[in-house]
């Protein structure tokens, strides 16, 4: 990769609050990546409008007209990624799991977030599960996306305190905090690192 911004493409499908701290963090000077999409399989995603407004470019691609065929989907993603010019892809609250030939075509270059100190609690339902067995410590991950959901490389890991009281949607918040400081910086690393 060249010595200039690495280009990036952000995976979104919903409401984009880590994708929004992507392109906040990027709006830097001396930021090694700008975000040059955000991309949502879903049209009706929040995050599309936050996105727009904030002056990046926003495609859906739509999964439903492909119906079972998740490589049709995919391919087209792909090729809409690929003509904003991405070359490095940043998952945020992207909600499908990603078919092996997407991972592969984007193998060392794409990375997610997840919403717990992996390996624990891969999949959905984290806080709940944190929870239920009376973890003190609670987090986040940014990974790198390999074909085991949620098992790539861990590149970055950010904690927090479970407080008595808890509930999934407070711990939820504490977390998600914690994803936007530790996200922008990741991916920095990550882009910097490619460009060695
Ligand atoms: C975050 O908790 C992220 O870790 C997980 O999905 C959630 C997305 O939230 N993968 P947002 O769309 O970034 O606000």
């Amino acid at each position: 990769m060249s010595a200039a911004k690495a280009r990036v493409g952000i995976l979104i499908s919903g409401r984009g609050s880590n994708m929004q701290a992507l392109v906040e963090a990027a709006q830097a000077a001396d930021y090694p990546a700008r975000i040059a999409v955000v991309a949502s399989n879903r049209p009706d995603a929040p995050g599309l409008q936050t996105a727009a407004a904030l002056g990046v470019r926003a495609v859906a691609v739509d999964h439903r007209p492909f119906g079972d065929d998740r490589e049709a989907h995919e391919q087209a993603l792909d090729a809409a990624l690929r003509e904003a010019g991405a070359e490095v892809i940043a998952m945020a609250g992207y909600m499908r799991v990603l078919t092996p030939w997407f991972v592969n075509a984007w193998a060392g270059r794409m990375i997610n977030i997840h919403p717990s100190l992996l390996p624990a609690y891969p999949g959905l339902r984290t806080h709940e599960r944190a929870l239920e067995a009376g973890d003190a410590e609670a987090g986040c991950t940014v990974h790198e996306v390999t074909l085991g959901v949620d098992q790539g490389p861990v590149l970055g890991q950010a904690r927090v305190p479970v407080l008595p009281g808890d509930d999934a949607g407070s711990l939820a918040a504490r977390v998600l905090e914690a994803e936007h400081a530790l996200y922008p910086q990741v991916l920095a690393e990550f882009c910097r690192a490619l460009r060695q």
